[in-house]
């Protein structure tokens, strides 16, 4: 099987990782993929949002296999494409159409979704411009704090969660004014969910699911999940409060109907689905849902899986997902992501990375890195996720800050309270 990943980070260098392991691959490409994966597959110089670009490479390399790694090609609809295409219409193609994909491009309808299919999810109401006052009685009719989204896909940053009532009734005209574009010419506004949060991972062929390994992603800057929201700082699975009770609710109130939903509303959704999900006292309710797998989760998902991930993506793509067993190690695994001093606001690119040469082997994924002058140097925020996989959080955290410390560029910045709360 030739297989191609679409994206460039983290996520995809841990997809490219496992699939790397399979019998089945005979040959693997990323487009664009970065540095870290060029050490597992061949990368090829196109742009996942270029539809022509992606069709050259498939055709020229003789791809049998697409998989999508971010949400924006998807939602921007390259699957439907793939699927009109007489070229392409028999690659299989993992990631779901731009139906399925509404999940993560537009709140709203993830909402409705949710609401039409009975699945716990926080009491919510959307509102446009010429609806704006009935938001304002809508956020007095809740206590705070006041949750407030854009509908559309906002860089991850379209969600705010504000304190004070006149402040939000602001907010909500900035976002409806333009404050993240046309994402927000529809505002979701919702009601406050006090718990946990964990990321759950079903890969489905429509039909049937296969639950993946569970994680907890740290998603603030600082330790202690203070200051400036991410895209990830770290990642830990299992997650020890995910026991199999919760996992058996999860899964009855809120997989099955979304798997259920799907098939009726979205049929051939073919892909991963990603549940962010608060834990309310031992209840499950839905956040949001993303058409993809999550990063930084899923450097610290692949490691935990057994079985062989392409075998599951093969059967998902003729529909028999139904007849795969997915195989879990029990081993924990901790991933810390090493970010550009000043991410997520201004940083510099362009640091020559020191002590790669002692990872041969190890599980450091490239997140944002890139070859200048045969150097490799830091090329973006999120610069490296580095995963160990050990019996259990205590050991797995001496590993991973052991390690942590043979890995250095100009002014490289890490959380140092990755697991710690689990423990
Ligand atoms: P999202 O972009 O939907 O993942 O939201 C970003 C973050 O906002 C989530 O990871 C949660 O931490 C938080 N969040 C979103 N919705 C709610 C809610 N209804 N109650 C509490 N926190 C929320
Ligand atoms: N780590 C969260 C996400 O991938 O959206």
């Amino acid at each position: 099987m030739r297989v191609l990943i679409i994206g460039s980070g983290g996520r995809e260098h841990a997809i490219a990782w496992k699939i790397s392991q399979s019998p089945l691959l005979t040959k693997l490409f990323c487009a664009p993929g970065n540095p870290g994966t060029a050490q597992l597959a061949v990368n090829l110089n196109a742009d996942p949002n270029n539809f022509q670009e992606l069709k050259k490479a498939v055709t020229d390399n003789s791809i049998e296999m697409v998989i999508v790694g971010p949400e924006d090609p998807l939602v921007n609809g390259l699957r439907d494409k793939f699927e009109s295409d007489s070229d392409l219409k028999d690659i299989i193609f993992i990631g779901p159409g731009s139906c399925g994909a509404k999940l993560e491009g537009s709140k709203d309808f993830a909402k409705g979704f949710m609401q039409r299919w009975g699945i716990p999810t926080a009491r919510y109401k959307s509102f446009e411009k010429n609806t704006v006052e009935e938001g304002d009685r809508f956020l007095e009719s809740l206590r705070a704090p006041y949750v407030l989204k854009a509908d559309g896909l906002a860089a991850g940053k379209g969600v705010l969660i504000i304190d004070n009532l006149k402040e939000a009734k602001s907010e909500m005209r900035e976002m409806l004014g333009g404050k993240f574009g046309s994402a927000g010419n529809r505002v979701v506004i919702e009601e406050y969910l006090k718990g946990i949060e964990l990321s759950v991972f079903v890969l489905t062929d429509g039909n049937d699911y296969l639950i993946l390994p569970e994680a907890k992603d740290y998603k603030r800057i600082c330790d202690g999940d203070k200051g400036l929201n991410t895209g990830g700082m770290g990642a830990v699975s299992p997650v020890p409060f995910a026991d199999e009770a919760f996992m058996k609710r999860v899964e009855e109130r809120v997989i099955k109907p979304t798997v259920n939903g799907l098939k009726r509303e979205c049929p051939d959704y073919k892909g991963f689905v990603f549940i962010g999900l608060m834990n309310c006292g031992g209840s499950p309710y839905v956040i949001e849902y993303n058409v993809r797998m999550g990063d930084p989760e899923t450097e610290a998902v692949m490691p935990r899986i057994k079985s062989d991930l392409l075998a599951h993506l093969l059967a998902l793509g003729s529909g028999n997902l139904g007849n795969e067993k997915i195989e879990i190690y029990d081993h924990t695994s901790l991933t810390l992501v090493m970010v550009s001093g000043g991410y997520p606001q201004e940083y510099a690119k362009g640091y020559p990375i020191e002590g790669l040469e002692n990872f041969r082997g190890e599980t450091l994924f490239h997140s944002g890195t890139a070859v200048q002058e045969g150097k490799i140097v830091t090329a973006g925020g999120r610069v490296l996720a580095l995963t160990v996989t050990e019996s259990d959080i205590i050991h797995g955290r001496e590993r991973l800050y052991n390690l942590a410390g043979l890995i250095n560029f100009k002014d490289v910045y890490f959380r140092r309270d990755i697991g710690l709360d689990l423990i």
